[in-house]
């Protein structure tokens, strides 16, 4: 057992006896859609009777769907965390009745002894790739950036701030000038991209950093209404790899994109299934690939290979 992890009761349970409760955020994007598919086909694939509760964005609706699958005494509870904070009292009402919890995606500011693991990639990590791929494609020219910021308190949209801040300090030819949420949504990103282009005049701004791929796709409509062309005129990075902007990409309208695997389900549940068995503690994080894709890539190639996986 990892110091100071919960006391779980392992218990003799075959993947088809169990019954797991996934409490999702919502469905913000495209890559949201696809990780609630891959994690209701993984599953199915392994006879696990999936109750799903979509949040519609609220962390209120997310306790509520954990109580209740506290209340019906699921084996196990999936949670995607909406927002960093404020999950202790509920945690703590699911260690009581000895039920694991994984973290799905993004991270919470709760003990570590009140989740059993967390799926995530490294977030921060991934805000840094995004940074550096500005900083080498800039090469020391000036370059005024724009950002879009995930759900506000979400950890995703802390950490990738943080991350691609770090990487671009010390680069005076770059600087954020404006900076604000799109909640992780295309509608979001297109409107908030056009204030963006209204207040800063989209001939002073070099590039945009969004922070999922959705944001960036809304924002590219936004930026070809104002009659500039995205990609050229203006350079984007975004994270996710969903295969729109792989599409956009192919079309010289976004330049890169950071990768965020949907299956998150996969190895939360090889843990759930091997603990459940035998008690064997998975390590606290369980750390997914990032990986950087850019114009270099056959992104026509990569877009037809995922459109059909659930985005
Ligand atoms: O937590 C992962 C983020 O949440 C994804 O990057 C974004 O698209 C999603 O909604």
């Amino acid at each position: 057992l990892i110091a100071g992890a919960m006391s779980f009761v392992p218990m003799t349970a075959m993947a088809a006896d169990l019954t797991i409760g996934f409490s999702q955020i919502g469905s913000e994007s495209g890559w949201r859609a696809a990780e609630t598919t891959v994690t209701k086909q993984e599953a199915e694939k392994r006879g696990i009777d999936l109750k799903f509760a979509d949040a519609q964005q609220k962390q209120e609706n997310q306790i509520k769907a954990i109580r209740s699958f506290i209340a019906q005494g699921v084996d196990a509870i999936l949670l995607a965390p909406v927002v960093a904070t404020g999950w202790d009292e509920v945690l703590e009402e699911a260690k009581d009745a000895e039920i694991p919890v994984v973290l799905l995606d993004r991270t919470v500011d709760a003990p570590e002894d009140l989740y059993m693991t967390a799926v995530t990639s490294d977030l921060v990590h991934e805000g840094s790739v995004a940074g550096q791929w500005l900083v080498d494609e800039t090469a020391g020219e000036k370059c005024d950036i724009v950002e879009l910021q995930g759900t506000t308190g979400s950890s995703p949209a802390i950490d990738r701030k943080k991350g691609f801040e770090q990487a671009i300090s010390g680069h005076d030819n770059l600087n954020i000038v404006r900076s604000q949420t799109g909640d992780f949504t295309r509608s979001q990103g297109k409107v908030v991209m056009e204030s963006f282009l209204k207040a800063v005049g989209g001939a002073n701004i070099c590039a945009l950093y969004a922070h999922n791929d959705d944001m960036a796709v809304g924002a590219i409509q936004a930026i070809k209404e104002a009659g500039l062309k995205p990609g050229e005129d203006i350079k984007i990075v975004s994270i996710d790899s969903v295969p729109d902007i792989h599409l956009a990409m192919a079309n010289g309208e976004a330049n890169a994109t950071i990768e965020l695997t949907p299956n998150m389900a996969g190895p939360a549940l090889d843990a759930l299934e091997a603990y459940l068995a035998d008690g064997t503690m998975p390590p606290k994080w369980i750390q997914t690939e990032s990986k950087l894709y850019t114009l270099k890539d056959d992104n026509m190639a990569i877009y037809e290979m995922k459109k059909d996986l659930g985005y």
